[in-house]
């Protein structure tokens, strides 16, 4: 049973690998039909929702192009000013294209806010973004997400790609972390 095997840190399991699939082939399915006869640049939010992507893309037949960027926010302002400090920027030109901007979750909408605008700013044709986890009880500002796999409650989640101080990103299911490790 997966629950003997969970590392002590873990409360339970929230997501198991199967529902993941599920929820990823879901999505898929819809931007396959979405995106039909046409070329999208899928773009990556590094590093939470690299798992997610490699997983997401393999499901999408469709001629696609695929990059990642790794950004963070400054400050705290709730004011989405589209300022963010890019670790990694693009390295494909996204003027023109139709971009699909996948992460991880949504939690103040900060993070994605900016991602957006900093994308927008770069002048792609269209820009919709795909992200498995959302927790709506979190939200600070209006951000459009066209593509979302399931809302989730407000506890602090890891594994499949998102961490706890960089830990846990390869578990392959969605836990709930205990609150005695951050709390
Ligand atoms: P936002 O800017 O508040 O929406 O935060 C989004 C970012 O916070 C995500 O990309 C994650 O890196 C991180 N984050 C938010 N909630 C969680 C969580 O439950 N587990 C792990 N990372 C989270
Ligand atoms: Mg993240």
């Amino acid at each position: 049973m997966i629950t003997d095997t969970l590392p002590a840190e873990i409360e339970r399991v929230l997501l198991a690998e199967d529902e993941l699939a599920g929820l990823v082939g879901e999505l898929a399915a819809r931007l396959e039909q979405d995106f039909a006869g046409r070329e999208p640049v899928v773009v990556g939010a590094l590093t939470g929702a690299a798992i997610f992507c490699a997983d997401l893309v393999r499901r999408l037949r469709l001629p696609l192009t695929l990059d990642f960027v790794s950004v963070s926010s400054y400050g705290l302002s709730s004011v989405s000013s589209g300022e963010v400090k890019w670790s990694k920027q693009l390295s494909l030109d996204i003027r023109g294209r139709e971009v699909i901007l996948v992460e991880d979750i949504v939690d103040t909408g900060e993070t994605l806010a900016r991602l957006q605008e900093a994308l927008r700013a770069q002048s792609p044709a269209s820009l919709v973004t795909c992200a498995l986890l959302n927790k709506p009880s979190r939200r600070r500002v209006r951000v459009d997400v066209e593509y979302l796999g399931i809302d989730i409650p407000d506890e602090f989640v890891v594994g499949y790609g998102l961490d706890y101080a960089q830990r846990f990103r390869n578990l392959p299911y969605v836990g709930v972390l205990r609150r005695s490790v951050y709390g």
